[in-house]
């Protein structure tokens, strides 16, 4: 089983972009093959700041390598480092109905919130679709958000396969669990758009001040309180022991505490779940050449796989010759 990913390096991960996408890449590192990527050339729809998005790659694959992602068992590459992607994607734009990419919500929602609407923001599923068929992935772990977008790679595909031959794999995609979607400082879903978010490897004393001013409801401190819808405890729950959650949840039930002591109980838990990989983190940064190898080796792996799909795709459409 081949399994691939992309997140876009739109700006620093946070425990959302963990919890809910980047540990369940790191669990699904060990099938037959993985490919994950820095989706570097989709972030160009919207970031426009050549240092920040030079910045975010790197950190991304810094962040991603620290926090457990393998190189000896995954491929870990940036998106534009292989060019037979983009080639891919012109050849499958040809045969891409307007209505199909109309009719995506990523674009209307985005356009919606005054991104312009470029040709490149349209196209985004298209560019994805190429990503995911380049390597002829069978299953793509992503958010719910992007279903959407599998629904149009394996219609590209399926169009393709139809006009010009068997050509593609078609992919499943495999939804990330989201049971803990993660909530933001402001009890909202945690995410860059809101302005709520928990960097993963923020400086610690800025976390801990952060962490510390969680909105929280007015509730006297004598009174007892259900667990369960405390966006509070949902926090600390993704990094307690299960014993911590049981005593944690049997204070809440009791009252008699105040949220002081439970935003210093998640501060805590928090830098010991991350302590190691900070540690990772710290070590990988004072190396940048490595990480660039990582990322040069990377590339060219994904470049050999992606240059014989391309290759399938152009004999089969005329491009080039059987
Ligand atoms: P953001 O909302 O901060 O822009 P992205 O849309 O770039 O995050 O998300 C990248 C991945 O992280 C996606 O798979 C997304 O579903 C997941 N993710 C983001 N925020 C959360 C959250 N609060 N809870 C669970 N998963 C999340
Ligand atoms: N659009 C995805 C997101 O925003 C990122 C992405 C780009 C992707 N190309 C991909 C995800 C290919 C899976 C497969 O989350």
């Amino acid at each position: 089983m081949r399994v691939l990913s992309g997140i876009q390096p739109t700006g620093r991960f946070h425990w959302g972009n963990y919890f809910g996408a980047i540990q369940q890449y790191i669990d699904l590192q060990n099938e037959d093959e993985s490919y994950y990527f820095i989706a570097n050339l989709h972030a160009l729809t919207t970031l426009r700041d050549r240092e920040a998005l030079q910045r975010n790659t790197l950190d991304a694959a810094l962040d991603l390598l620290a926090l457990g992602l393998d190189p000896e068992k995954a491929v870990l590459f940036v998106q534009s480092d292989v060019p037979e992607v983009s080639e891919l994607c012109w050849i499958l734009m040809t045969t891409t109905p307007l209505g199909q990419l109309e009719r995506c919500t990523a674009f209307k929602d985005k356009k919606a919130k005054g991104i312009s609407a470029d040709a490149g923001l349209f196209t985004y599923p298209v560019l994805m679709a190429a990503d995911i068929l380049a390597f002829e992935s069978d299953v793509v772990p992503v958010g719910q958000d992007q279903i959407q977008h599998l629904e149009v790679t394996r219609d590209l595909a399926q169009k393709f396969n139809h006009l010009f031959g068997e050509t593609f794999v078609l992919p499943k995609p495999k939804v990330l669990d989201h049971s803990a979607k993660v909530p933001g400082v402001d009890g909202e879903k945690m995410s860059k758009s809101y302005d709520n978010t928990v960097e993963i490897f923020e400086p610690l004393k800025q976390q801990r001040k952060k962490l510390m001013r969680i909105v929280t409801d007015s509730r006297a401190m004598e009174d007892p309180k259900e667990p369960e819808t405390d966006h509070l405890f949902q926090l600390y729950s993704l990094f307690a022991s299960d014993a911590q959650k049981e005593e944690m949840a049997a204070t809440y039930r009791q009252g008699g505490f105040g949220y002081g002591m439970v935003k210093k109980a998640l501060a805590e838990v928090s830098e010991t779940y991350f302590a190691e990989a900070r540690e990772r983190r710290e070590e990988l940064a004072a190396q940048p050449e490595k990480v660039r190898e990582i990322l040069g080796d990377g590339a060219a792996t994904a470049r050999k796989k992606a240059a014989q799909v391309l290759l399938r795709a152009q004999q089969a459409c005329g491009l080039k010759s059987l």
